[in-house]
């Protein structure tokens, strides 16, 4: 809590972060999904994104219960992990000496990625304290926490040094905030010619407004699902200039067909995303962009 006058005359309080804020991190705090923790713990690296790429259907004929759950639960980390790898890949090239940031880092995942395909530095912000903690713990257990450390704080208003980073990205974590003030927060922490790729759902512009499934995401999640325009807009205002735009969307829905039939896994929101994704309304987009 900060102070700030009220018509000079006496000083009222400020909240660090908005209420809006305070709801997304109890959310943050509280969640235990099985799709999140039991996809991390097959090998320590948790992600808290969709997968791409097309699935090992194979996995659903297993006629062994116990061993079916395994394999889809293996094969979900697996499309997953491929996302997290795609990005990494766009961040590069890049060696031991830079820094990277990871704005809405979740329990960790994609720092780590980042740090083992290039052994950067690593600096991941998410306003959960419980996942900051979490992954903190994780980068200590590997034994790499001397370069890849979490922090505790809003992306928007990060605290740490400009000009510092090499590259930085969201995954899946944009829709939460407002882009002109992440994109700002971004072109101040990368230094001239740095890398910043995000990988998001976005709503369809041609579509017209945000259609009843992404409401439903929306309502789900406590985000705000922007058009894909706005991404593109905000991101000419603060000095980031797209070099690569993917649409991820095709690649997207093997996922989520798979993870419909995983029971012990699913949340509820798996048929709005298929219908989203075939009714033209939304959108998987990776966009990856130079600061200028
Ligand atoms: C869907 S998760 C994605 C996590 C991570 N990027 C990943 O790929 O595993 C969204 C993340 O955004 C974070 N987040 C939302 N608003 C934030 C804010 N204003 N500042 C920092 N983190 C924020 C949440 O705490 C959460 O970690």
């Amino acid at each position: 809590m900060t102070t700030t006058p009220d018509a000079g005359t006496r000083n009222v309080p400020v909240p660090t972060q908005s209420t809006y804020q305070n709801r997304v991190a109890d959310y943050w705090n509280a969640e235990e999904n099985p799709v999140n923790l039991e996809l991390g713990r097959i090998d320590d690296l948790y992600h808290h994104h969709y997968g791409i790429g097309e699935a090992d259907w194979s996995v659903l004929d297993e006629p062994d219960a116990g061993v079916r759950r395994d394999r889809i639960t293996a094969e979900l980390h697996r499309l997953e992990h491929a996302q997290a790898e795609l990005l990494a890949g766009h961040l590069g090239p890049l060696g031991p000496a830079d820094r990277v940031f990871d704005a809405g880092c979740g329990r960790g995942g994609g720092s780590v990625v980042a740090h083992l395909r290039y052994g950067c530095h690593a600096d991941g912000v998410t306003i959960s304290a419980k996942q900051a903690e979490f992954a903190g713990e994780q980068a200590r257990k590997r034994d790499i926490d001397a370069k890849v450390r979490y922090h505790h704080r809003n992306m928007l208003d990060t605290g740490l040094p400009s000009g510092a980073y090499t590259a930085s990205w969201n995954n899946e974590s944009s829709m939460y905030v407002e882009l002109d003030l992440l994109f700002a927060e971004h072109a101040r922490l990368l230094r001239r010619g740095g890398r910043y790729v995000v990988i998001t759902g976005c709503y369809n512009d041609t579509y017209g407004q945000a259609s009843r499934e992404v409401s439903l995401i929306n309502a789900h999640y406590i985000c705000d699902i922007h058009p894909r325009s706005a991404y593109f807009r905000a991101m000419a205002r603060n000095r980031l200039v797209p070099v690569h735009v993917e649409d991820l969307t095709a690649a997207a829905v093997p996922y989520w067909e798979l993870r419909k039939e995983a029971q012990h896994l699913v949340t509820g929101i798996e048929e709005t995303f298929l219908t989203a994704y075939r009714n033209g309304s939304f959108q998987y987009l990776l966009i990856a962009a130079d600061r200028v």
